[in-house]
């Protein structure tokens, strides 16, 4: 029988993956109350990587505890965290599985009720989802914001993970200034493109230069689905310059919190993998496209069509995180229904479940 495609190794810089399937960051708000690794967390990702998947990436953790998208999001910014992260990478890694953390700033999507304080952006545009006007950062908080990348891709090398992805999709602070629909500014951190682009790149050369073995991958959008977002364009110009700066891999998603509607249709309808597709003939860095893949077929044939080099699967391994070992074994898999329960803040809960899998 020909060799299924998503078990083929990949490498992303000098690294070998085992196979091609990526369990994405998938905010569980199972944290600790300061943002540290609880149990929980640790058995979730533990079963993910003893079912087989070829890299994990660690949910959104914030750099800085104003920096979480939800009250018990995980954080990352004081060597406290160390024990909790390196028991984690630990138990991922038993499993040869690759280690990835993607680091993040909630920005002007804030909810102060998670923060404790009026959320931070570029201009001070107010997100319509949260309702606040968010204030204006200053050129010496944005210095501040970029060290606190920093110190976190320092800590997560600390703490054993191969490589840290820097959330620059979702309508989340580094987002913020790379679009023209968020970022107004008239300094040296807006404008034109480089400029926009100038937090990213000095993070990224920041990383370089403190932690050079690190892989740094990013999870970059293909559309916003607002004007002046984002789009197929602005990333023909913008990709190549992380390319160059260092950036390691691609996770292509898209949308933002005041385009989530349409974010979700063009999700449910696998359309994500259309703006993988365009980028994956941008760069020369391997692609990940996510969006509604709940089954190994659809991953195959996501892969055999070249839509990208790599697959992610969220809510399909949150439903059963053994599918790839029970695909192997031809054993029945509990597959995802699409309730949307999972998506715990739209439907008032406070933490992930499942309606397939008790969690
Ligand atoms: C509960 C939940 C939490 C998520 N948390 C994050 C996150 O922390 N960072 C991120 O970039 N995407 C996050 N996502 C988006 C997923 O990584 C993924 O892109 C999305 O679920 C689509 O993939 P799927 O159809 O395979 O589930 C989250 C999605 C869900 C359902």
């Amino acid at each position: 029988m020909e060799k299924f495609k998503w078990n083929i190794p990949i490498e992303i810089g000098g690294h070998r993956i085992k196979n091609r399937i990526v369990f994405p960051p998938i905010n569980t708000n199972w944290a600790g109350e300061n943002g540290e690794i609880t149990d929980k967390i640790i058995n979730f990702y533990r079963e993910t990587a003893a079912g087989g998947c070829g890299m994990i990436v660690v949910s959104g953790t914030a750099v800085s505890p104003d920096a979480k998208s939800t009250d018990r999001s995980l954080c990352l910014y004081d060597e406290k965290y160390l024990s909790g992260f390196m028991r984690l990478t630990k138990c991922i890694k038993k499993e040869d599985c690759f280690a990835a953390i993607q680091l993040m700033h909630v920005g002007g999507q804030g909810n102060p009720d998670f923060t404790g304080r009026i959320p931070l952006s570029p201009s001070g545009i107010k997100c319509m989802a949260i309702g606040i006007e968010p204030a204006v950062l200053s050129i010496y908080e944005i210095a501040d914001i970029q060290k606190k990348f920093i110190n976190s891709a320092k800590l997560a090398y600390s703490a054993g993970f191969h490589a840290v992805e820097l959330h620059l999709a979702h309508g989340y602070l580094l987002h913020e200034f790379l679009s023209e629909h968020t970022n107004k500014r008239n300094d040296i951190y807006g404008g034109n493109i480089l400029n926009r682009a100038r937090l990213v790149l000095d993070i990224i050369k920041g990383i370089r230069a403190e932690v050079p073995i690190i892989i740094i991958g990013a999870r970059v959008s293909g559309e916003d689905f607002v004007k002046d977002g984002i789009n197929e364009s602005i990333n023909r110009e913008l990709l190549p310059m992380f390319q160059d700066a260092g950036i390691g891999y691609f996770s292509v998603t898209a949308g933002i919190y005041d385009s989530s509607r349409a974010k979700h249709e063009a999700m449910s309808q696998g359309l994500f993998f259309a703006y993988a597709k365009g980028i994956k003939d941008m760069i020369d860095r391997p692609v990940m496209g996510v969006g509604k893949v709940l089954d190994l077929i659809t991953a195959e044939d996501h892969l055999r069509k070249g839509d990208c080099d790599m697959v992610a699967i969220g809510r399909g391994l949150i439903a059963d995180p053994m599918m790839i070992k029970k695909f192997l074994n031809s054993n029945k898999i509990n597959r995802c229904i699409e309730c949307d329960q999972c998506r715990f803040l739209r439907h008032g809960s406070k933490y992930l479940t499942c309606s397939v899998r008790e969690l």
